[in-house]
């Protein structure tokens, strides 16, 4: 495996090999299997989640469970006084579904924290939230997180979905940042 990568102006080491990826999801998709969840929604997080959420799916034996995609968007509303986000392509109802967010990372929380608002708009039942990636020291809200693959430093991460600058989603290994 390539210990080091460039991508534009940045150096990027090896950080979670393909293999650890694969039984981190392996873990979380074991917990969320056996956490009594019935007729899920899972809900994906593009772009960043895109293969996250391929992977652990064909790991959930879940019956009848289902899953959609969801892109955050920001604007500046032509009546609203600010900054609106929006979910791109809810499109169905979802009302009294048990919903298990896909995240790729939660950092902040503040995209979090809008996809909860907005989800609960929707009146769903419930939600669950299951993140690949956390980081605990960037964390600044407190929202209960239900499945975290893995807390990580804060570091900045690429790889397996995550873009620095929309590259290098395609990576099948995680790097970070090199100090
Ligand atoms: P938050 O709103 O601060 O929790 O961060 C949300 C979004 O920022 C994530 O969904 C990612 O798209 C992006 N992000 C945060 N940390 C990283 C990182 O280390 N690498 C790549 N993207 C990141
Ligand atoms: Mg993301």
């Amino acid at each position: 495996m390539t210990k080091e990568i460039d991508i534009k102006d940045k150096i990027f080491e090896i950080f979670i090999s393909e293999d650890e990826i694969s039984s981190i999801v392996h873990s979380m998709a074991n917990q969320i299997n056996n956490s009594g969840v019935k007729d899920p929604l899972f809900i994906a997080v593009l772009n960043g989640s895109f293969i996250f959420a391929a992977d652990i799916m064909r790991k959930i034996n879940i019956p009848n469970c289902e899953i959609s995609f969801i892109k955050l968007s920001s604007y500046l509303g032509t009546e609203t006084a600010g900054k609106v986000n929006e979910l791109i392509g809810l499109g169905k109802n979802i009302r009294n579904r048990n919903v298990v967010i896909l995240e790729d990372i939660i950092d902040t929380g503040i995209t979090l924290e809008k996809i909860m608002s907005l989800l609960e708009k929707e009146e769903v039942a419930d939600i669950k939230v299951a993140t690949l990636l956390f980081k605990p020291e960037a964390y600044k809200k407190d929202i209960e997180i239900d499945f975290i693959g893995k807390s990580i430093p804060n570091d900045f991460v690429v790889g397996y979905g995550l873009d620095y600058d929309e590259i290098g989603r395609n990576l099948p290994h995680i790097y970070k940042l090199k100090e």
